[in-house]
């Protein structure tokens, strides 16, 4: 079979080899897959229904980039087959898991193939191992749904709608980070489809050097087809529920609230089963600011006395926290709308001095760019910062790239990590809104800086395309990455022909 293709697009390669060129074009790469029997059915072309309404599904518009065509495998093997045809023919390609990425060439791309790994969707659970399988494409509501019968969850997002595939392979924080550390360390096994077409397997005993550089590593290694996760019962089997929700506040309790999250962030360690999340928002429509805190704890323990300082913060303008499933606590967090979106992140050490900074940051940021944007823009942001603890990072146990572990003993003291979203109806207000946004973010890093409080790591998952994400990851788990990606894919295709997605620094 190998050989047919190859003759058959001879030419196309020669012509390749001719010019020098990087890539092949549209064409070439459409057909080539078009050629194969087996992925009959699986290869979406633009100007059809299915592609129309594929691209519906990409999360931010600024990411829902139209590619020449998209293929969608139903098998490992599917996986194999496209990979070596596109490998075959030098297609630039791009990997969608569940299609949450933020940014342009997150996840698909114009100048080229989307792999979509959407039909990866299923979850299965085995009772005797207690190992959940779960597939790129699926999204955590999903996921959540399908366990919560078994009693059991996972390390997944907090929002139903998010995707597996990227979560999992950039770190993943979860309700459970606390307990459990980030999504990446419940990852027991991944099968991977790498660049020569093999489908493999990477765990503790077998191709472990693969299984570490996968945990933070995202998409430069292979194609991961599924997720082997531990699950984590609930406290009472019989009542799979965690408790948690919103609390909104009044904008002008912006400094109690930042008391509360400090205060927070230095004692969560002494329960690991609550998490906090505190959000400034603004939104054009209605003018205004305003302040989100999300509690959660998955013991499911009203009230437990972490949130004390929280709940007493005055003027509480809403209140949904409740003993709830994991699929309606994390309903709660899904938009029903598409914006363009930029996102920038950064992480700190738990100083008040940075949250005040970050919070008059934003809210002079959002009145400019309301102004410069105007009426009808549909301009929102929502500011979010999470703690970052000793609890969260020690129980990768040294075996994630993230690098977390000397960050957090360099500094001496917890930190948070902050994401910044500002979202925008239409692609020219994108364009004009983002200067404003990439220096928000020079400014909190220069702050943070002078008060030697800035951890230099951007969390993979919540940064903009420029960010260089792995760099902060330190120059020792660079290498274990650059390692696993010299073995595994020697030929550098993820490096070379994938033109989304983070890539290994050089
Ligand atoms: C509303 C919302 C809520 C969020 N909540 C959380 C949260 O609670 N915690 C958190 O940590 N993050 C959260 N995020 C961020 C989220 O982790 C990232 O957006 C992540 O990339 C989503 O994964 P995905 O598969 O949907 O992304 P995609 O955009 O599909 O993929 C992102 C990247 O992952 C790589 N990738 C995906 N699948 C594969 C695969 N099978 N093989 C190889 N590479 C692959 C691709 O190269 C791609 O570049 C949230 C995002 C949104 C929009
Ligand atoms: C999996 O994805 C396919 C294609 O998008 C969809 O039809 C199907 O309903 C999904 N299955 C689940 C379990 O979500
Ligand atoms: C609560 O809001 C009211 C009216 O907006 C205000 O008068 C009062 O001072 C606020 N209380 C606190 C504790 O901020
Ligand atoms: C959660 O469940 C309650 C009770 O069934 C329901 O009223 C609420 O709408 C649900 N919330 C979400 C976000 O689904």
């Amino acid at each position: 079979m190998k050989a047919t293709r190859t003759e058959a697009y001879g030419m196309a390669i020669a012509a390749t080899i001719v010019t020098g060129a990087l890539a092949s074009d549209k064409t070439i790469c459409c057909q080539a897959l078009d050629g194969i029997a087996q992925l009959e059915g699986t290869i979406y072309h633009p100007n059809t229904p299915a592609y129309d309404e594929r691209m519906k599904t990409y999360w931010s518009l600024s990411a829902a980039l139209e590619p020449w065509c998209m293929v969608l495998p139903r098998t490992a093997e599917d996986v194999s087959i496209i990979i070596t045809t596109i490998v075959d023919n030098e297609c630039p390609f791009g990997i969608r898991g569940g299609g949450h990425g933020a940014h342009a060439l997150s996840n698909s791309l114009q100048e080229g193939i989307t792999i979509d790994m959407g039909f990866f969707n299923t979850t299965s659970y085995n009772a005797y191992t207690k190992i959940a399988s779960i597939g790129p494409g699926a999204h955590w509501g999903e996921v959540y749904n399908t366990l919560t019968p078994h009693g059991v969850t996972v390390t997944g997002g907090r929002s139903s709608s998010v995707g597996v595939g990227g979560f999992l392979l950039g770190g993943g924080n979860s309700f459970h980070s606390g307990s459990h550390g980030f999504g990446c360390d419940q990852v027991q096994n991944y099968e991977i489809v790498l660049a020569d077409g093999q489908i493999i397997n990477a765990n503790q005993e077998g191709n472990p050097d693969l299984w570490k550089a996968l945990k933070g590593g995202s998409g430069n290694i292979g194609l991961v087809t599924r997720f082997d996760l531990y699950t984590i019962e609930f406290q009472d089997p019989s009542i799979p529920h965690i408790w948690g929700g919103i609390v909104g506040y009044d904008y002008a309790q912006t400094e109690a609230i930042i008391d509360a999250f400090v205060d927070f962030t230095n004692k969560v360690g002494d329960d690991v089963y609550s998490s906090s999340i505190i959000i400034w928002a603004y939104n054009s429509l209605a003018g205004s600011f305003y302040i989100r805190c999300m509690l959660d704890n998955v013991a499911n323990e009203e009230y437990a006395p972490a949130f004390n300082k929280y709940l007493s913060v005055g003027n509480q303008t809403s209140n949904s926290l409740r003993s709830a499933t994991m699929s309606n606590i994390t309903d709660e967090l899904v938009r029903d709308y598409r914006t363009y979106t930029i996102w920038f992140t950064g992480t700190y050490a738990n100083d008040p001095r940075i949250l005040r900074f970050i919070a008059s940051k934003h809210e002079e940021m959002m009145l400019t760019l309301d102004s410069i944007l105007g009426p009808d823009s549909g301009l929102s942001s929502s500011q979010q910062c999470q703690p970052m603890t000793q609890s969260m990072i020690s129980r990768g146990q040294g075996n994630n790239v993230l690098g977390l572990e000397e960050r957090i003993a360099s500094s001496g003291r917890p930190g948070f990590m902050c994401l910044i979203y500002v979202g925008v109806e239409r692609a020219e207000h994108e364009t004009l809104a983002f200067p404003y946004v990439e220096s928000f973010w020079k400014d909190v890093d220069e702050y943070a800086d002078s008060l030697d409080g800035n951890w230099g790591w951007r969390y993979l998952n919540y940064a903009y395309r420029t960010q260089e994400p792995i760099s902060g990851y330190g120059a020792e788990n660079v290498d274990k990455i650059k390692k696993a990606a010299q073995k595994y894919d020697p030929k550098g295709v993820f490096q070379r022909l994938r033109s989304s997605g983070f890539k290994i620094p050089k």
